[in-house]
Formats: structure tokens, sequence, C-alpha cells
């Protein structure tokens, strides 16, 4: 079958979802994007997302012009034509860190009941080991002759469409032998057509090109996501446990990391030190995969250690600040500069600019703070003290400290001379160790890393 005949549903208009929906469209597949959520779709068909992610807009516009992108919140207009459909819903955590599985076998469900034979159900939302079975069964139980690959997302938020169209590897793993070939050659599609669309979405094209097509079983695959997260996270928590230890030593962990990381067999990547890892993925990842082990009767006490690291840093950093001021917060007027997870995107779920933000609140601070995409976001998760700015100058204005927390390159080129000139006081909070201690210290203030000596 050429491509202009295959028809692909993707369903669910999140990050991961809408990403895959836009490039399988400009790669010329005629691809419906399914959300019950009318914001979004109204967003998608005024050529746009509903977040902020580079690039992604202009590639929006286009397809949904050339009529290849159809946002729709119907199941029985777009799955009946379709010969894959992937599944992208959201997988938040139930209270116990385990996973919650309920938009998956619902989407699932609905799915199934309108499939048609020979059809592919794709799983991209990233599911406990063992899931893909459970959804087999219900397509067994509804009498479909559908195959099932299991094919995990690897991107990340703000590099969504780079990271896609020049992967590292694309897995995918099904008993179905002839169906997870027919979802790599989907990607085979977007990877002949990538120039072409990284030009369009106005992106460089990085150094990086090579990546892996990685064939597997259904239940490797879905092992394969979790523990890629769950091992990056590691690296994080480890960083900011040598953190922890510099801070008392006088070592520099930037220094450390530089040099553990030149060993190829370490690498540098993920070894930054700061105030913890947020965002949709990592938090609750890690959560589901200790669930998912006990749930076999398997303890993995190194990912609870990670992610009991994780959850200290927001108060570790809090704590170092609240010295610096004298010891207490009250009558302390501060600033917390980012709100998003991280730089890149408008994504403020579990982000620790927040938390910090709310934890300055609670121990008597007078908080003010800045992100340049994620005010709006943040706006409901923030304690409703928290008062919101512009800009960072207007953030900053008469503070006795402030806190760096997310690392937007326009935070980086905040001068210390004018940091000087618009603050009451002299603490800089650098939670990212991204600015340089020298400089921040020759104008006169008082520079806290995490693990800078
Ligand atoms: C992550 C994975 O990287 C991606 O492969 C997966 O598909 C989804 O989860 P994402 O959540 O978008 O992607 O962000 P990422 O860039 O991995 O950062 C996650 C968090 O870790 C951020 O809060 C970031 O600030 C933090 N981080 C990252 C660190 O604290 N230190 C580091 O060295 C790297």
């Amino acid at each position: 079958m050429s491509k202009s005949e295959v028809t692909v549903s993707v369903i669910g208009a999140g990050y991961v979802g809408l990403t895959t929906a836009v490039l399988l469209a400009e790669a010329g597949y005629t691809t419906y994007i399914i959300d019950i959520n009318q914001a979004r779709l109204q967003k998608i068909k005024e050529g746009r997302s509903f977040f902020y992610e580079d690039g992604i807009d202009p590639l929006i516009a286009h397809a949904v012009e050339n009529k290849k992108l159809i946002p729709t919140d119907s199941y029985d207009e777009s799955i009946p034509h379709s010969q894959v459909v992937f599944s992208c819903v959201g997988t938040p955590d139930n209270p116990d860190g385990s996973s919650n599985l309920t938009y998956v076998f619902s989407a699932a469900e609905q799915a199934g009941k309108l499939l048609k034979p020979g059809a592919v159900f794709v799983q991209k939302s990233t599911v406990p080991v063992g899931t893909g079975a459970r959804v087999e069964e219900t397509f067994v139980k509804l009498k479909k002759n559908v195959a099932y690959v299991s094919n995990p997302e690897f991107l990340r938020e703000g590099t969504a469409i780079s990271d896609t169209l020049y992967f590292d590897r694309i897995v995918a793993g099904g008993n179905d032998k002839k169906a997870v070939e027919q979802v790599m050659d989907l990607y085979k599609t977007i990877e002949r057509h990538r120039d072409k669309i990284t030009e369009r979405a106005g992106l460089k094209v990085p150094e990086h090109q090579k990546g892996q097509y990685i064939t597997t079983n259904r239940n490797s695959a879905e092992l394969i996501k979790v523990t890629a997260n769950a091992f990056l996270a590691l690296k994080i928590s480890f960083a900011n446990s040598i953190a922890k230890l510099s801070d008392h030593t006088d070592a520099d962990v930037l220094e450390v990391m530089d040099a553990v990381g030149a060993d190829r067999r370490i690498g540098r990547a993920f070894l930054n030190a700061g105030r913890g890892y947020g965002g949709g993925c990592f938090p609750k990842d890690v959560s589901g995969l200790i669930a998912s082990a006990n749930e076999h009767g398997v303890e993995l006490p190194i990912m609870t250690a990670a992610s009991d690291v994780n959850d200290s840093m927001p108060g570790y950093i809090a704590e170092k600040a609240q010295v610096a001021l004298g010891g207490s917060l009250p009558g302390k007027k501060v600033a917390v500069l980012g709100l998003a997870f991280k730089a890149g995107t408008s994504d403020v779920r579990r982000s620790p600019g927040v938390h910090i933000a709310n934890l300055l609140v609670k121990n008597g601070a007078a908080v003010s703070a800045y992100d340049p995409q994620a005010n709006q976001e943040a706006r409901e998760d923030l304690h409703q003290k928290v008062s919101l700015y512009e800009n960072w100058q207007d953030a900053v204005k008469d503070t006795d400290a402030i806190f760096i927390t997310t690392e937007w390159p326009e935070f980086s080129k905040v001068g210390a001379k004018e940091l000087r000139k618009l603050m009451d006081g002299t603490v800089v909070v650098d939670a990212m160790n991204m600015l340089d201690k020298n400089s921040i210290r020759e104008a006169g203030l008082t520079y806290i890393g995490v693990g800078r000596s």
C-alpha cells in the first residue's frame, strides 16, 4: 500500500500525540488527531499547539491547511478508516505512586470496537511492563483480529520535533512481526522527509544523524521505556547527592561532573546537579517503576533512593538560602525566576520552581515570580500569595534574594551589576548552576549554587 493510501489515527493531542501526529501528517500520511478537549482541537484547527514547543506551530499550520492533519473528537469518524492507531493518552500516577491506566484501557476499548480487521494498535503511552498483554486480552474479548505493538516514546519536551526526527532509537515490540515492520515503516518515511520538515519547522539540523531501529518483544519494549527514564533520573539524583557532598568539602560539582563525565563509559549528560527533576515523566515513571516492580515481588531500593534525593532538593535549596538570609524568612522579599519544569516548554507539571516558590511562601517570605513562557500555566499551582511579573527585572526589584530555578537562556544573560542595582539584598541562589559564580561575587553579591563550594 502506498503511503498516501495509509490513514493513521492518533488518540490524545498531548505532547507526545500531537508531535507524532503532525510528523506523520508532514510525512504524507492522512492523520486524524483525536482528543476530547475542544480547546486543544480548536487551537490545532487554527494551526497551533496548546503548549509552547519549538518548531511545532508551522508544521501544524501546514498539515492542517493541506488536510493531512485532521483534528476530531470522534472515534467513529477516524478509527474505522485507519490502518494504524496510536494511543498517546495520559498515564497519571495514583496516590500510591502506581500508574493510573484508566485512559489507556478506555482508549483501547473505545478504539477496539471500531478497529477494522488487520489494523495495528500502537501503544505509545508509558505503561508498566505487562500492560500490553492486558490490552491484547481486551481485543480478544471484543473478538477483534488486530495486532498490538508497543512503541515507546523518548522525545523530550522543548526539543520534541528534533528528537523525533533525529532519534537515537525507535523501539517497537510485538508478537506480530509484520505489524512491527509496518510501524517501523511509518518512522522510516518520516526519516526520509526530515530535511524538508526541519526546514519548515525553522529548526537546525543537529549533529547527531544516525539512529537505530530496534525490534524486540512486547514486554521488553515496555520495560525499555521506563528503564531509560529511571536511569536518567538516577543520574540526576546521583549528581545531586555528590553536590551535597561538594557543598561540605569545597569542591565544585560542575568541575567534578565535567571530569567524571569525560569518561565515555559514564557520559556527561544528565549529571547536572540543581533543584532536581520535574515534569510529566521522570517523577511518575520512577514511582511507577517502583510500584510495578513491587507488584512482581521485586524491591528497587536504588530507585526509591533516587526519588527521595529528588524530593529533598527544593527543601535543601530553600534551607541554604534561609541560612544566608540570617536564619528566617518572614519579612524577607524573594524572587523565583523559572516556573516551567525545564527551559523550552510552558509545562509546569511537578515543576521544582513552583515547588520552591510555594515552600518559600509557606516559610514566611513574600514571593514574586517570573517565567518567560509558563506564567499563565503556573498560576493554578502557585500559592495565591505569589505575585507574578511580566519580566525578570520587575520580579527581582527590591528583593533580598533571588532564585534561578529554570535554565532559560535569558537568565544566563542576567548581568550581575544590574542585579546588584535592582535588588535590596545580595543573595543569588543559582538552583540550576548556570551562572558565572565569579562575576556574581565580584559584583558584591552572595552566590549560592548547588554543590558549587
Ligand atoms: C524525559 C526524557 O528525557 C525523555 O526521553 C522522555 O521521553 C520523557 O521524559 P522531559 O521530561 O521532557 O523528557 O525532560 P528532560 O530534558 O529529560 O528533563 C527532565 C527533568 O530533569 C527536568 O526538570 C530537568 O531540568 C531535569 N534535569 C535534567 C536535571 O535536573 N539535571 C540534568 O542533568 C538533566
